[in-house]
């Protein structure tokens, strides 16, 4: 399973990236513009700072214009993917640029029939927002199982990205349901990592370790 981290924060990207554990960066309008820059600066740092995908996402919502902000986004780094919305001049442009050898990401899904159609138009990534949907009583996860039962039925190649994740316990569902990607706020990583047991067994072991005086090296 792929690890992507979901901001626009290049400290925090920087430094989860030294873990090893970041596979490639997932950004929207939104987290763009709580830093404060231009997107084209943050979209390039980004793209310097991880070697994998770095989703970036159109404003315009009319075909034309988004492809021309699609071949914008691209020119700043070999690695951008292109996030456009699920709508129907999305997919008109999901389309046209998979043909080209651009790779999309079709964001803002909330049904498996929106999945279908992204898988269709030859997405190379649908992000599904579990979070979204949990928050309005719906099952977030059970549109991620759906969503791949129909993609494994037809081997379609997109590759399911979770999105919209709140907690730990969604990214590992994620993994139990074989979804390709989980991407992440740089807070839901660093909750992956600990555990109260881990802390409390380490204090227990170095603690007994000091008692003997000794040192590995
Ligand atoms: C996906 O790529 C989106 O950027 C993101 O996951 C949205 O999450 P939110 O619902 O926490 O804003």
């Amino acid at each position: 399973m792929k690890f992507f981290l979901d901001t626009a924060d290049i400290a925090e990207i920087r430094a989860l990236a030294a873990l090893g554990l970041v596979d490639g960066v997932t950004t929207n309008p939104s987290l763009i513009a709580k830093t404060g820059r231009k997107m084209a600066e943050v979209i390039s740092e980004i793209c310097e700072a991880v070697e994998g995908p770095v989703s970036a996402e159109v404003t315009a919502t009319e075909h034309a214009a988004m492809l021309a902000e699609a071949r914008a986004l691209r020119k700043l780094a070999h690695n951008v993917v292109v996030k456009l919305p699920l709508t129907a001049d999305g997919l008109r442009a999901c389309r046209d640029l998979s043909e080209e050898g651009i790779l999309v990401n079709v964001t803002l899904c909330f049904s498996p029939a929106q999945a279908l159609l992204a898988a269709k138009a030859g997405a190379a990534y649908v992000s599904p927002f579990v979070g979204r949907l949990d928050d309005v009583g719906h099952d977030g996860m059970g549109l991620i199982a759906d969503i791949l039962a129909i993609y494994d039925n037809y081997d379609f190649a997109t590759e399911v990205l979770v999105a919209s994740v709140r907690h730990p316990m969604h990214v590992v569902q994620a993994a139990k349901l074989g979804a390709d990607v989980a991407t992440m706020p740089p807070a839901v990583l660093r909750a992956l990592i600990n555990h109260p047991l881990t802390d409390k067994g380490l204090a227990g072991f170095l603690a007994d370790w000091a008692k003997t005086g000794q040192s590995i090296l």
